[in-house]
């Protein structure tokens, strides 16, 4: 039954490093203070607390502490609650799932299934579900493009009979991974990976073209994600290995992960771009890696690859810091696309990259370079 008051509280869950299963981590609140701003609340359980492997949700923002966290930007989402939330792609699919258009913050973490980037889930009750062992076959990729396809259309889903076929293949809601374009998780011997599906309005061949940007880094020399075109009818998709989540005997192991959103305390919104920097991502990129002579030299070259390629969709949502075990590192690179530029010779990233701002040139990208540990 879907409820249509927007819901105000729910528990978090994590998986701890090593494990499979979910614990109870604590609370998360969102109300409204006197002014009518969202205000977001968020309290580790004791019980999490006393546990010696317990780990920080968010080790800069929402360190372990009985204190009550709280915040009133970016909607009174916590940065690392968002970045487990559903994006524009998987926001659709739940609206278009639930027939309602409107949703609170704290539905789409609820609606969204468990398979979500990172180690977090949420849920109403206090003890956590047991974690989810099915997933999107491979074969089932074919289905999962042509109900891509429907909902771009917007088309009714299809009923009747059909309707069970869709739950089991959107897995309830979709899919919680971020960004826009279509996708699903899908699941083979080796583990899991995001299937980006073609949309119709791709200008190319966007699967081949994205696979052969990863694998044009890796031959760079960076460290990327391993990436694999599959065909499906008429077309192709890109599969990208998840990095987060890594496949044992028992289950799934998850990785934590925190978007370079969250680690430049920023909002996508206009007034918030001038907090979109890598100069300021590789402060707090050193601040929370546990190998920053590693990082941040490959965060500059992850920049100048991107300006290279004219990677101009290089926001701040692409880029992540992801924990295995108990410590940081910055993720391996993913949605790698370059664009045409509007001229051969000045392109913008997304990102400020030096004294010039997002301009994109020798002089520029090297202007900072001391701060990437060079
Ligand atoms: N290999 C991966 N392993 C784990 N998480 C990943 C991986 N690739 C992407 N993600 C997560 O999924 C999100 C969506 O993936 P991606 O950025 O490739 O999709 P997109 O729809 O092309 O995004 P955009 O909206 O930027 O175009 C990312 O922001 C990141 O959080
Ligand atoms: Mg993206």
């Amino acid at each position: 039954m879907i409820s249509r008051t927007a819901a105000s509280e729910c528990y978090v869950y994590i998986t701890l490093p090593g494990e499979t299963e979910f614990v109870t981590a604590g609370k998360f609140e969102l109300t409204t203070n006197r002014q009518g701003n969202p205000v977001g609340k968020f309290v580790y359980g004791r019980s999490y607390l006393a546990r010696d492997n317990a780990v920080p949700i968010d080790p800069l923002e929402l360190k372990l502490s009985t204190k009550t966290y709280e915040t009133t930007i970016l909607k009174g989402v916590f940065g690392a609650l968002r970045d487990a939330s559903p994006d524009y792609w998987g926001r659709r699919v739940i609206e278009k799932y639930t027939g309602l258009a409107q949703l609170g913050e704290i539905d789409y973490l609820l609606y969204s299934p468990d398979d979500r980037a990172g180690a977090l889930g949420f849920g109403l009750n206090q003890e956590p579900p047991a974690p989810c062992r099915t997933f999107n076959q491979t074969m089932e990729l074919e289905r999962l493009q042509e109900l891509a396809d429907l909902i771009i259309a917007d088309e009714d889903l299809p009923g009747g009979v059909e309707a069970e076929q869709v739950e089991k293949l959107m897995g309830g809601g979709g899919t919680s991974m971020g960004g826009a374009r279509p996708k699903a998780v899908i699941e083979d011997e080796s583990g899991l990976w995001i299937a980006k599906l073609r949309h119709p309005e791709d200008k190319w061949n966007d699967a081949r073209v994205e696979h052969a940007m990863l694998m044009l880094a890796r031959e760079c020399a960076l460290l990327a994600a391993e990436s694999k075109v599959v065909t499906i009818g008429e077309h192709d998709a890109v599969l990208v290995k998840r990095f987060d989540r890594e496949k044992t005997t028992a289950g799934y192991r998850r990785g934590r992960m925190l978007s370079a959103l969250t680690l430049l305390r920023s909002d996508e919104n206009y007034q918030d771009r001038e907090k979109w920097s890598y100069v300021l991502l590789v402060e707090e990129l050193r601040r929370i890696s546990s190998q920053p002579r590693t990082d941040a030299p490959e965060l500059f070259r992850r920049m100048c690859f991107n300006a290279l390629i004219s990677n101009t969709d290089d926001h701040p949502r692409n880029h992540a810091v992801v924990a295995m075990n108990t410590d940081w590192k910055l993720s391996p690179a993913y949605d790698l696309t370059p664009s045409t530029p509007v001229s051969a010779e000045r392109r913008d990233l997304a990102l400020d990259c030096g004294d010039g701002g997002r301009y994109a040139n020798v002089g520029n990208l090297l202007s900072q370079s001391a701060r990437f540990l060079l």
